[in-house]
């Protein structure tokens, strides 16, 4: 089977910053209730007339500044792409003159630039494409209702991309991929329907306690299959709530320093969280050859995945 790494990676977010103290003046809420529930002190916004694809298109030009490689495979997780038609893995490719390659949208919510990893190495894996892009692009604040306190405080908007190429010997290999999906908790997280289901809605509590049980056996799991038995490993999961960090390490008797976090400055950007938190702390030189990163998304499906990338 051929190795599959992660070459680059490259993250957009928008200008505009909407603070905690922006919200206190929007709905009835607290600095103080954000931070200690959430951990999110503030997110980015897209303007009117800039779309998920644009966010995308951002972070894709950002990853191909980064390495010579040029995608035959382009797939575009988004769950808040502005049109069903031109698709946005189109629109990035037209947007940066990418000829000659595969291109379709992926949308599995906030797990997406997981699963799209997973079907990126696959399909290079077996039909032998040697490079493949793989973007996430959210304006989640579309779906956003500022007047619905529970929501409005969540969410930022973002872009991500990752460039997979097959090579002999990746420095940064993706060793194993686990996808999943609970279909029971489909309705659990609701956005982007029809009139009344328009908006975001989730029924948070129980989407918390999925997400500390999934993120743990998860963990357990990536370990057992990479042989990891010592602490050189680093978490980078779906940044949705602080408090979903500190329950997994407290349940799994985790150092909290195993867990990259910037939620406190971008919310919870769906699919491109993961990019954006992995990009961030590739450029702070975060990690050392050896260690092993723990990818792992989860949200609307209910869905989850996760990825090993030996660094
Ligand atoms: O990315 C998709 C996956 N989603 C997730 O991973 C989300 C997982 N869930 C969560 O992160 C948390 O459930 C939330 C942050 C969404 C909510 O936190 P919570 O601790 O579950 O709060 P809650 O919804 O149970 O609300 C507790 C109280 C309520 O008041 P009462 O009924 O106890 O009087 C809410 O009305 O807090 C109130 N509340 C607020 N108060 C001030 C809710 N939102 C706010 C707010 N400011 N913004």
């Amino acid at each position: 089977m051929r190795k599959v790494g992660i070459v680059a990676v490259g993250s957009y977010v928008p200008a505009e910053k909407l603070t905690n103290s922006d919200l206190e003046k929007m709905v009835d809420t607290t600095d103080e209730w954000i931070t200690s529930r959430t951990g999110i002190k503030e997110r980015r916004i897209a303007p009117a007339g800039v779309h998920a694809s644009d966010l995308a298109v951002k972070a894709a030009a950002d990853c191909l500044a980064r390495t010579p490689d040029r995608p035959q495979l382009l797939i575009a997780a988004t769950s808040s792409a502005e049109k069903a038609c031109p698709y946005q893995a189109s629109i990035i490719a037209q947007s940066l003159n990418l000829t000659n390659l595969a291109a379709f949208d992926l949308n599995a919510a906030c797990s997406g630039l997981i699963y799209a990893l997973a079907v990126g190495r696959s399909l290079m894996q077996t039909e032998g494409y040697d490079h493949a892009l793989i973007t996430a692009g959210e304006k989640l604040s579309r779906f956003v209702d500022y007047k619905d306190r529970a929501s409005c405080i969540l969410f930022g908007d973002a872009g991500a991309a990752l460039m997979l190429s097959a090579e002999e010997q990746p420095e940064h290999e993706l060793l194993t991929v686990e996808l999943g999906a609970d279909p029971t908790g489909a309705d659990l997280v609701v956005m982007g329907g029809p009139e009344d289901e328009f908006y975001f809605r989730q029924d948070g509590k129980s989407v918390f306690r999925f997400a500390v049980e999934k993120m743990g056996s998860l963990i357990d799991l990536l370990k057992t299959r990479v042989g990891c038995d010592d602490d050189r490993y680093f978490i980078i999961p779906h940044q949705a709530n602080s408090r979903i960090l500190e329950a997994v390490a407290r349940n799994k008797e985790i150092p909290p320093e195993r867990f990259i976090s910037n939620i406190s400055k971008y919310g919870n950007t769906s699919s491109a969280s993961i990019g954006l938190a992995l990009k961030e702390a590739w450029d702070e030189n975060r990690f050392t050859k050896g260690d092993y990163l723990f990818l792992i998304g989860f949200g609307g499906g209910l869905s989850w995945a996760a990825a090993a990338v030996r660094w």
